[in-house]
C-alpha cells in the first residue's frame, strides 16, 4: 500500500503545479480562447495580417474589418512590433490614467465584471509592468517605449 506521507507528499505536488500554471497563464490556455471568443469575427483567420490590411485601412473598416489577430504571432505584432502597445492602447479601461476606455475594451465582456476579468487575465499574461501604452516611437508628449519596458513582457505561449 502506498504510504500516506507519499500520497500527502503527491497531492502537495500536484496543488504546487496546479498554483504555478494558475499564475502563470499562457497563449493557448488562457489568452486565445478570449481571442477566438471576442475578437474573432473581426480579428480572425480570414481577416488580412497587419500590413496588408494596413495599406487598405479605410476600406477595410468600412466593412468592420480588423487586422489578423487570433494567432500568437500576429497578436504579439500588436503588443510589440510593428503596432507597438496597440493591445494596450485599445483595450485599456482608461481608469488609470484616468482617461476613455480604448475602443475595443467593450468587446472583452457583455458585462463590466467579465471585462475587467479578461482584462486582468491579459495583463497578468503579458506580465508585470507590461502593460504600457507608449508607441515604438515617440508621439507628442508620449515617449516611445523603452528596452525596459519591453524587457517586462513575458506573454507565454
Ligand atoms: C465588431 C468587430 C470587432 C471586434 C469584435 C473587435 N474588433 Fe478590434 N478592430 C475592429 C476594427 C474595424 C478595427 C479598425 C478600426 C479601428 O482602428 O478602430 C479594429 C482595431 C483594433 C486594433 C488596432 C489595430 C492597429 O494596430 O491599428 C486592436 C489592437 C484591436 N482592434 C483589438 C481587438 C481585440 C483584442 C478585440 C477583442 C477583445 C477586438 N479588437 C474586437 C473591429 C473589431
Amino acid at each position: 500500500m502506498t504510504h500516506p506521507t507519499a500520497l500527502l507528499l503527491a497531492a502537495g505536488l500536484l496543488l504546487a503545479a496546479g498554483q504555478a500554471s494558475a499564475q502563470d497563464p499562457g497563449w493557448r490556455k488562457d489568452i486565445e480562447p478570449i481571442v477566438k471568443a471576442k475578437c474573432g469575427a473581426c480579428h480572425g483567420a480570414s481577416a488580412p495580417i497587419y500590413e496588408e490590411w494596413n495599406l487598405d485601412r479605410k476600406n477595410f473598416e468600412a466593412r468592420n474589418t480588423g487586422p489578423r489577430m487570433d494567432s500568437y504571432v500576429d497578436f504579439m505584432r500588436h503588443v510589440v512590433w510593428p503596432a507597438t502597445g496597440s493591445v494596450m492602447r485599445r483595450l485599456d479601461d482608461g481608469k488609470n490614467a484616468g482617461g476613455k476606455p480604448g475602443n475595443m475594451y467593450a468587446y472583452l465582456g457583455s458585462s463590466e465584471e467579465e471585462r475587467a476579468r479578461n482584462l486582468a487575465t491579459l495583463k497578468a499574461w503579458l506580465g508585470e509592468g507590461a502593460w504600457n501604452l507608449n508607441r515604438w516611437e515617440t508621439r507628442g508628449s508620449v515617449p516611445g517605449i523603452t528596452k525596459e519596458q519591453l524587457d517586462r513582457v513575458k506573454a507565454k505561449y
